[in-house]
């Protein structure tokens, strides 16, 4: 009876282990971009973007745009937008264009493009596909 016990102990043991080892690498770009975003000190930075953009909100519509606008200044693609916002609104260190980071923040911030804004039925305005 006893061994039996220790026997169901060790399976749930290994089980329990390897889901989460499986849950780790099922992490997507998404959810990598995501984290960051809320990570505060996030490339060097002082202020995570989720303080200025809780959510994401406010850039539901950047994924799909090819110039930015930031503080009165010009940024001629996504990639420059959120070096701007790094080292101007959050204080920190701009990250590499090609990056993963990048890459994860970029997918994170595109992903908001699928969430339902009123406004974004309106034919010729908004995200394309909508
Ligand atoms: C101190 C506040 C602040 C922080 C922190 C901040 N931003 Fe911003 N961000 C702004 C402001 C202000 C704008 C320009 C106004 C707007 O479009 O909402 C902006 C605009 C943007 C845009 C362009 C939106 C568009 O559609 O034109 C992107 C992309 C962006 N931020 C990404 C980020 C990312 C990524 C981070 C974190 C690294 C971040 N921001 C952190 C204040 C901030």
């Amino acid at each position: 009876m006893k061994i039996l016990g220790i026997v169901l102990f060790c399976i749930i043991v290994v089980g329990l282990t390897f889901t989460g080892a499986y849950a780790v690498k099922k992490i997507t770009p998404e959810e990598r971009g995501r984290a960051f975003f809320r990570d505060a000190n996030f490339a060097d930075s002082k202020k995570s973007c989720d303080s200025c953009h809780p959510n994401g909100r406010g850039l539901e519509k950047a994924g799909g745009k090819k110039t930015f606008r930031i503080m009165g200044k010009r940024q001629n693609s996504i990639e420059e937008a959120v070096n701007f916002c790094i080292t101007r609104a959050s204080k920190g260190k701009a990250i590499g264009t090609r990056s993963r980071e990048m890459k994860d923040i970029v997918t994170y911030i595109k992903s908001l493009m699928k969430i339902e804004v009123p406004g974004y039925g309106v034919p010729g305005y908004g995200v394309p596909g909508y």
